[in-house]
């Protein structure tokens, strides 16, 4: 099949690579120049493991355009994958959806073409964008009729970090229409991922006795509502997780027992249950505010959802709580933190913990000293401006440090030379919040350990 996806950012280009790499033909089509600069010469402007080698292996395949005539000429299926951020009262920004959808229209042929909806949009969207596909086309052509284009919903389940994986090992794909032929093209873009026919590339073997890929389809709107649900859900599970962790270290519990004891329950499931500083990235955010102002229009106030979002926020300023009561003052004091990006993995830093915690440590006069090994350069680039040192090495992170605090679990960090880092610290201070350093190798180094919920 022949398939364009708009937009190249994280979600949009994992999206082309994995399709091209069924054998379709992708065109990826994205408005930034220099982005496309990066990527026609076979590089890719992200972090994301495999996604290098996937480009590769899928080059014949794949190319790169900003033209709207070439992108829509042969199109079977469009993804329109474009950012959709929050403004500022929690509602995304659809301005970018909008414009795709009117240029799709404006160079669409009259062959069935389906549009499918990647990007996290408000409920209801769907119809708002096969209203703006045919306003633009008919506009052009002055016959509404002969449009064959049909829209789908199709959310993604991606995690940065194992975008790849995701994509190719789904644990469901779910698509929303209201249309039988819509839904059968969606199924043949996607068969050899349902029934796993493809070879797999040998870096990413296919997990043992992974089988068939449950397709799940549904009305448009439960479609864009599975997107939401599932965000807010995993956000409120890993809230659930904080909350109970602040309380297990007021009773003088260890919330990782706790969450292992609970999580071997079938019905509740071990993932996304590690208590830490709290969830960011670009989607929990976003989604769980999206939904809380769509709950609002229909009269909902959602107060899970709410609370989800109040105690995963509150959750970065007990890095702060704690780094007091240990430093008592924190003006002129000197932090090191360990990781930016939002999550290993990933040079992501869209709502990262490490930013918010910077700049509340730099409000409070604090010199802050970071490291990331890999969202360093993004960190310069886009937070250039905050009065913080980013450093190369851990170990500049650790010299003269009264604290670390380890926000990011890169697994290097685990293996860093501690016995060193120690001697190059003021004050033995360390603040591990994912739960991950071994408490016991720093604490026989001489460092006073605080976890999160232990
Ligand atoms: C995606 C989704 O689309 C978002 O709704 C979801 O919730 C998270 O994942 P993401 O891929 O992370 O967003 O966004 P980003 O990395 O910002 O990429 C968007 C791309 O679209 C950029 O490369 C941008 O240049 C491009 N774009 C934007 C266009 O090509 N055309 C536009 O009009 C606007
Ligand atoms: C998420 C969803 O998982 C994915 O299905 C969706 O399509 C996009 O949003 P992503 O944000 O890339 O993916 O990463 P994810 O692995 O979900 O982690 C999100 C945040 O939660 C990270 O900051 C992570 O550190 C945090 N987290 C995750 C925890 O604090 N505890 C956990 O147990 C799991």
């Amino acid at each position: 099949m022949n398939i364009t996806v708009i937009g190249a950012g994280y979600v949009g280009l994992t999206t082309a690579v994995a399709l091209a790499y069924l054998d379709h033909n992708v065109t990826c089509l994205d408005t930034d120049a220099a982005k496309l600069d990066v990527l026609r010469k076979g590089r890719t402007p992200i972090y994301e493991p495999y996604l290098d080698e996937m480009l590769a292996l899928v080059r014949s395949r794949l190319r790169f355009t900003n033209s709207y005539p070439e992108a829509m000429a042969e199109a079977d299926v469009i993804f329109i994958a474009v950012g959709t951020p929050s403004l500022a009262d929690g509602s995304p920004d659809l301005s970018y959806v909008r414009s795709a959808a009117l240029l799709i229209g404006e160079h669409v042929g009259d062959r069935l073409v389906v549009v499918v909806n990647k990007s996290t949009v408000p409920i209801g969207s769907g119809n708002w964008v096969e209203d703006l596909v045919r306003e633009s086309y008919s506009r052009r052509t002055h016959k509404n009729s002969a449009l064959k284009v049909g829209v789908a919903s199709n959310p993604e389940f991606l995690r940065e970090g194992s975008a790849i994986y995701d994509s190719l090992y789904p644990d469901r794909i779910v698509v929303g229409s209201d249309r039988k032929d819509v839904i059968e093209v969606m199924y043949n873009l996607y068969k050899p991922i349902l029934e796993q026919s493809f070879a797999a590339p040998t870096f990413l073997s296919r997990p043992a006795n992974f089988d068939v890929v449950p397709f799940i389809t549904t009305a448009l709107a439960s479609s864009e509502l599975v997107k939401y649900s599932a965000n807010a859900f995993l956000s409120l599970k890993i809230s659930f997780i904080n909350e109970i962790a602040q309380l297990s270290e007021r009773v003088g519990a260890d919330i990782t027992q706790v969450a292992k004891g609970i999580g071997l329950d079938d019905r509740i499931g071990s993932r996304f249950l590690q208590a830490g500083i709290g969830w960011g990235g670009s989607c929990f955010g976003k989604d769980t505010a999206a939904l809380i102002s769509t709950g609002s229009e229909y009269g909902l106030n959602m107060p899970i959802v709410r609370a989800a979002r109040q105690v995963n926020y509150a959750q970065r300023e007990r890095v702060i709580e704690k780094l007091l009561s240990e430093l008592r003052i924190l003006k002129g004091r000197t932090v090191g933190l360990l990781g930016l990006a939002f999550k290993p993995d990933t040079d992501d830093l869209r709502d990262a913990p490490a930013i918010d915690l910077a700049k509340r440590l730099i409000e409070r006069d604090v010199r802050v000293r970071a490291h990331d090994p890999i969202a360093l350069d993004r960190a310069k680039k886009e937070y250039g401006e905050l009065d913080w040192t980013l450093c190369e090495r851990p170990e500049d992170v650790a010299t003269q440090a009264d604290a670390l605090v380890l926000v990011t679990e890169w697994a290097d960090y685990r293996k860093l030379p501690w016995a060193d880092m120690r001697g190059l610290v003021r004050q033995p201070i360390i603040v591990d919040g994912r739960n991950f350093l071994d408490r016991d190798l720093l604490q026989r180094l001489g460092f006073r350990y605080f976890g999160m919920g232990r």
